[in-house]
């Protein structure tokens, strides 16, 4: 099974996002051993529930509070994602970590939270430009799965998305070796700490159709998690056949 997941961050209004899946829909079907998941803003998702709901694609949000409902101004609901049809939520995206000062711990709350409702938290990892210069990346990465899965269940399902900070928006490709050795060293981690290792590994950062290809070909690279060039159709469809 690939994964080809979408993360649209703050991009597209529900008019955009309904313009874009009209089009998606008639230009992309389903095949089997091939998941497309979106990640649409919040204020976006329930266009694109509407616009999903006769199809196989899969859809979640980009983030949620650990807590279903409450005094939480500003959060969002994993709740009400699965309500409208979601399966998956993204968490600790390195714009998360970065901006809005996510630490391992609160993923860790989130991760277990989105598992109880069962659905699939597809958690992100990767270390930045200065921890890859100063030889740190593997350990980073084993920080960032043990403390980030602390609380998770075992037997329930989960994604996982491995994202150079540094190859994030940039155009800057990790090399195919820097991936491979990555994903070698989640695959073994995440082995160790006990998770399925049936458990999806995905690469993000400055994906696009040109490369989408040769990294599929690397061993434990599972699918993608796909920003900028998500945005088009045209795009996207390509990687999501590549
Ligand atoms: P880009 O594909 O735009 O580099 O973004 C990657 C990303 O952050 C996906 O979550």
């Amino acid at each position: 099974m690939k994964i080809f997941a979408a993360n649209w961050k703050l991009h597209k209004n529900p008019k955009e996002t309904r313009e874009f899946f009209a089009e998606f829909l008639k230009q992309v079907s389903p095949v089997a051993d091939r998941e497309i998941v979106f990640f649409p803003s919040t204020i976006c998702l329930e266009a694109t529930s509407q616009s999903l709901s006769s199809s196989k694609i899969k859809w979640g949000a980009q983030n949620c509070y650990y807590e279903a409902k409450g005094a939480f101004t500003g959060e969002t609901s994993a709740q009400t994602v699965k309500d409208l049809g979601g399966q998956s939520v993204l968490i600790g995206h390195s714009e998360r970590r970065a901006i809005f000062t996510e630490t391992d711990e609160l993923i860790a709350k989130k991760v277990s939270f989105i598992q109880g409702l069962g659905l699939t938290p597809l958690l992100c990892l990767g270390e930045t430009l200065a921890q890859r210069e100063a030889g740190e990346t593997l350990k980073v990465l084993s920080q960032q799965l043990q403390t980030g899965l602390s609380k998770a269940d075992k037997t329930k399902s989960l994604v996982i998305a491995y994202e150079p900070v540094w190859a994030i928006g940039t155009g800057r490709i990790a090399t195919s070796a820097q991936v491979q050795e990555a994903h070698a060293a989640v695959f073994q981690n995440i082995q160790k700490l006990g998770f399925s290792s049936a458990t999806a590994i995905l690469y993000g950062g400055s994906v696009k159709p040109e490369n989408s290809k040769e990294l599929l070909a690397i061993p434990h690279v599972d699918g993608f998690l796909v920003g900028g060039a998500s945005l088009e159709v045209a795009s996207f469809k390509a990687i999501c056949q590549s």
